[in-house]
């Protein structure tokens, strides 16, 4: 059986209305993990070793936030870099993620159509959320269309219902929209001898 994590990066739980409703959907089911980052580790500090753990132990990771600043917030940028360590994540030796799943799971104040080419902002959410397609990229993962919730003002509860119950299906069931090679590129091949702790 193909194991979910849910990764929540949500800075206020206590005024969440879309994460919430959502990890509460999480929360009932025995086959997909939700792990709340800021209720984990209050104080920003993050366990490497306990996370790139965590995220071996899984097939499917998808990563749960609502958008800040047309970015995410700060504690899931931190947990990205903790996971993504050469030799692990990437680079000689670092296939730990590869052919995994990766998804994002995203909720927005403004609206849809704010996130459309001809919208206010004229950038999609695709656009917005690439870094984690390149991330997916990097790693050798698979990749899941965006699950996003526009719009978290005008949002009734019948609709956070239906998002709730559309939210697992796409957990457990949604197909990636890219799909990795499964093959090492150059920079897997490549044995570094100085700089071994540089990005490359
Ligand atoms: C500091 C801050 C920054 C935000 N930045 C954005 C943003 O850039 N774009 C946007 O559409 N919504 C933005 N929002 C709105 C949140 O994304 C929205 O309230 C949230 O996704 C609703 O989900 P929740 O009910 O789980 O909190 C921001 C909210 C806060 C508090």
């Amino acid at each position: 059986m193909t194991r979910a994590l849910v990764i929540l990066a949500h800075p206020d739980m206590s005024r969440s209305r879309i994460s919430r409703r959502w990890a509460e959907a999480v929360l009932d089911e025995n086959d997909i993990t939700l792990h709340d980052l800021y209720a984990r580790y209050p104080d920003g500090q993050i366990d490497g070793e306990a996370e790139r753990q965590l995220v071996s132990d899984h097939d499917r990771i998808v990563l749960q936030f609502p958008l800040t600043w047309y970015s995410w917030p700060p504690l899931l940028s931190v947990w990205q870099t903790e996971i993504m360590k050469r030799g692990w994540a990437y680079g000689p030796g670092g296939r730990a993620l590869r052919l995994k799943t990766l998804g994002i799971a995203v909720s927005t104040g403004s609206n849809g159509r704010d996130y459309q080419p001809d919208g206010r902002y004229g950038r999609t959410l695709d656009e917005v959320t690439v870094p984690f397609e390149l991330m997916a990229v990097h790693t050798g993962m698979h990749y899941l269309p965006p699950f996003t919730l526009t719009g978290a003002r005008e949002c009734d509860d019948a609709t956070l219902a239906a998002s709730a119950l559309a939210y697992l299906a796409h957990i457990r069931q949604a197909e990636p929209r890219l799909i990795a090679s499964g093959k090492d590129d150059d920079r897997a091949r490549t044995v570094y001898t100085e700089d071994a702790g540089a990005h490359r």
